[in-house]
């Protein structure tokens, strides 16, 4: 986090205060309704489309008592008469006391971070990072494998587009995970972070086929959805899109404890006949974003572990 708390990644997160973050989530799972924002204002500013991330932010806010202003949809505000990001971020600074921001330029979070006193949550950035969505899929592995440590991790599918896998990997390099990255070439996890592994210790293995024998050691399947819009030739889209479909028939050797995670959405990766399996977690996993979005928020806020347990306005 910089100076102004902002979350723009989490890699410089110590692993003290990644579990304390887990712990508030944990907090807000038993008691997400509460008046501990009252008075707060919470901006969304999506210059990309979201479903889960908006509304569970805003839903966040909701349960604690703040209130929330922001656009879905960049078309709407002044920016379409040409006001610069500077100057946006500067305006809603006026009236807001905290930020949620998605934009499709890698990076702007971080300016944004730059040219304001008041918090930013980055929300995704581009192909970059996606920090909150890493917080509720730390979450799930905790709250699914009952610790963070020694896992074997398959990350499946467009692992070069892909904020969420790059955002997870360099939130578990204190945890001694070993990552299996499974993708074509053209969607292979790039160079930077392969590099990062090496310099963080963090073991990795390549593959390019996607089996029942590839994931039987898997702890967490993580699946990732192939990202059209980040393509700028759509006939390797065409080619790649439907490489890597997870289905039941592939889970007979999986551990007991595997549990599948995605980030959402998703498009066929994975088999609709999936969604009973035991193994299944991704639409519990996206619930769990709520609890750990309450935590981001509060934490940016400067609010404690220790106000959130000794908080008197719970009210269910
Ligand atoms: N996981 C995620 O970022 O989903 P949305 O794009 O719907 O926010």
């Amino acid at each position: 986090m910089s100076e102004n708390r902002s979350v723009i990644t989490l890699a410089h997160l110590t692993k003290e205060k990644i579990e304390y973050l887990l712990q508030m989530a944990a907090e807000f799972e038993k008691h997400p309704n509460r008046k501990i924002l009252d008075g707060k204002v919470v901006a969304t500013l999506f210059f990309e489309p979201s479903t889960r991330t908006r509304l569970s932010f805003e839903t966040a806010a909701n349960r604690l008592g703040a209130r929330v202003i922001g656009f879905a949809d960049p078309k709407i505000t002044s920016g379409t008469k040409g006001e610069s990001l500077k100057d946006t971020i500067k305006m809603v600074s006026n009236y807001a006391d905290v930020i949620v921001m998605r934009h499709y330029l890698e990076g702007a979070a971080r300016y944004a971070s730059e040219v304001t006193s008041i918090p930013i949550i980055n929300a995704g950035d581009g192909s970059n990072q996606h920090p909150s969505q890493t917080m509720l899929d730390l979450y799930s592995i905790y709250k699914t494998q009952k610790t963070l440590y020694n896992l074997n991790i398959h990350l499946v599918g467009d692992l070069k587009y892909g904020r969420t896998v790059h955002s997870l990997l360099m939130a578990m390099r204190h945890f001694n995970p070993t990552f299996h990255f499974i993708a074509p070439k053209e969607l292979e996890m790039p160079t930077e972070y392969k590099m990062y592994c090496h310099n963080n210790n963090i073991k990795f293995k390549e593959y390019k086929e996607f089996s029942e024998d590839t994931i039987s050691n898997a702890d967490i399947l993580y699946m990732t959805r192939v990202q059209k819009e980040r393509f700028t030739d759509l006939m390797e889209y065409e080619r790649v899109k439907d490489l890597y479909i997870l289905n039941n028939s592939m889970l007979g050797k999986a551990k007991e404890n595997l549990k599948i995670l995605h980030p959402l959405p998703r498009i066929n990766e994975i088999a609709a006949d999936v969604d009973d399996n035991p193994h299944a977690y991704y639409f519990q996993q996206a619930q769990n974003g709520l609890y750990a979005r309450q935590a981001l928020i509060c934490d940016v806020l400067n609010i404690t572990l220790q106000d959130i347990i000794n908080d008197k306005t719970i009210l269910s």
